[in-house]
């Protein structure tokens, strides 16, 4: 596989084309994180199949063997984690480096604040510029004692081995500080609950039940008590939902003849995105797997998706956080959607890898798209064939590929600049884009 490193890698993707036949994206990246973390704290072993092996979870398994957790990776998709129990994970000598992780440093955090040594977390250039405040604040109501700088990385533990539970009502729908919040219930007196303000991905919930934690869910509120324990269990991870939502994507603008993803975690949290395409008149068909390895109260597919004839549409509110990480491939299939497309609610993807509203709408300039970047959303007025030119992902991972997707519905070549982030969730990317029909190399 040719990995491009350094800010220098660039996309060149040839216009037009067609996807076809079938393909399975690499495993889930939420659900490869929590597979780890759990496993680190559960008594015994923990065996994990379809492990995602892009960087933002080998930070996770690196600072897992910093914090005296062993783990074995036979295969690069196998990964062997010998727990050492709630009470087992011990001081670090360095910093924790997340590289470019959201997903582990927030996590990290609910498991480190109720520990009997303090942590420091750090990450990449972008993830130094991300909030982290909306964790530590619920985590210090527990009384943890964590620092940030202006809200931001590096995060400074002072470990509080014990907390107590909290009542805690989420200022915005988010799985990340949902998920820190009871991770750090483990190791608190009495109950810790989070009431939601819109579903947010539950992996957390449904993992921890699948490690023997008793999980209480009552409309928004989802409860646990500290004190439990967890047990080693096996994981096998399915293939990345927003993986597969480029080529879902790709799929409605160019699979003449149909394209089949496989094995793809549709757990109903994640998949917004397509309610979303089947609004704009997606041919998208859901085919459920039975399995043979239990995924862990994770439902799986096959999904199926045909060229169609897109139109735009007013997304409603409510799939906003079952679409969040999907919006760079959205805003793609609204660019070729005949008519406008509008997205508000979206003030969440400001605060990703890059600020998702002002890079799509930048890249979506320099194809020659109309759009209107607003507050809390964009407006896109679609239709028209894309251009081509020269767009900068900003270090972001999906608003590389998204643009790689792009090409399938252009008129001259787009290059894209920085993509060497596409490793931290897509791993081999390339590889599959081009089996698909994509004329795409790294420059
Ligand atoms: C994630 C939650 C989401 C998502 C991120 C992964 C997770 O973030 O954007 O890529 O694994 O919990 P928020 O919880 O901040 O919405």
């Amino acid at each position: 596989m040719t990995t491009p490193t350094g800010k220098s890698a660039c996309y060149r993707v040839e216009p037009g084309g067609t996807v076809a036949g079938e393909l399975t994206v690499p495993g889930d990246k939420s659900i490869s994180h929590r597979s780890l973390m759990l496993g680190g704290i559960a008594a015994g072993r923990t065996e994990i199949t379809g492990f995602l092996a892009g960087e933002d979870c080998l930070a996770t398994l690196r600072a897992l063997q910093a914090l005296g957790v062993r783990i074995e990776r036979p295969e690069p998709q196998r990964v062997r984690v010998s727990g050492v129990g709630l009470e087992g994970l011990r001081a670090a000598d360095v910093p924790l480096d997340m590289g470019n992780a959201g997903t582990a440093m927030r996590l990290f955090m609910g498991l480190l604040a109720p520990r009997a040594f303090d942590s420091t977390l750090i990450g990449d250039e972008s993830l130094m510029r991300r909030p982290m405040e909306r964790v530590a604040t619920p985590l210090r109501l527990m009384g943890a004692d964590i620092r940030t700088h202006d809200g931001r990385p590096p995060v400074e533990i002072r470990g509080t081995p014990k907390l107590r539970g909290i009542d805690y009502a989420l200022p915005v729908a988010s799985a990340q500080v949902k998920s820190a919040v009871l991770l750090a219930g483990l190791n608190a007196f009495g109950h810790t609950r989070v009431t939601e303000p819109a579903p947010s991905r539950d992996h957390t919930e449904r993992m921890l039940t699948a490690f023997g934690v008793e999980v209480l869910r009552q409309g928004a509120t989802v409860a646990v008590a500290g004190g439990q324990r967890l047990t080693g269990t096996s994981v096998a991870v399915p293939a990345d939902f927003s993986s597969a939502a480029f080529f879902l994507v790709a799929g409605c603008l160019a699979a003449e003849h149909g394209l089949l993803l496989r094995n793809v975690g549709v757990n109903p949290t994640r998949t917004g995105l397509l309610d979303m395409l089947r609004l704009m008149g997606a041919d998208i068909r859901v085919h459920p797997v039975q399995q043979d390895v239990p995924s862990r109260g994770e439902p799986i597919a096959d999904i199926e998706v045909r060229k169609s004839r897109l139109k735009g549409v007013r997304v409603p509110e409510s799939l906003v956080p079952l679409s969040i990480d999907e919006f760079p491939a959205f805003f793609v299939a609204a660019a070729v959607a005949e008519g406008e497309t509008l997205v508000r609610g979206a003030l969440e993807l400001r605060v990703k890898e890059s600020d998702r509203l002002a890079a799509m709408a930048q890249g979506l300039t320099v194809l020659g798209v109309e759009n209107q970047l607003l507050e809390d959303g964009l407006r896109i007025k679609g239709g028209k064939d894309l251009g081509g030119g020269v767009i900068e992902s900003h270090g972001d991972h999906r608003i590389a590929m998204a643009f790689a997707i792009a090409g399938l519905a252009a008129r001259r070549p787009i290059e894209i600049r920085d993509v060497a982030n596409v490793a931290t969730s897509f791993p081999g990317f390339l590889e599959i884009a081009r089996a698909a029909g994509l004329q795409i190399e790294i420059s």
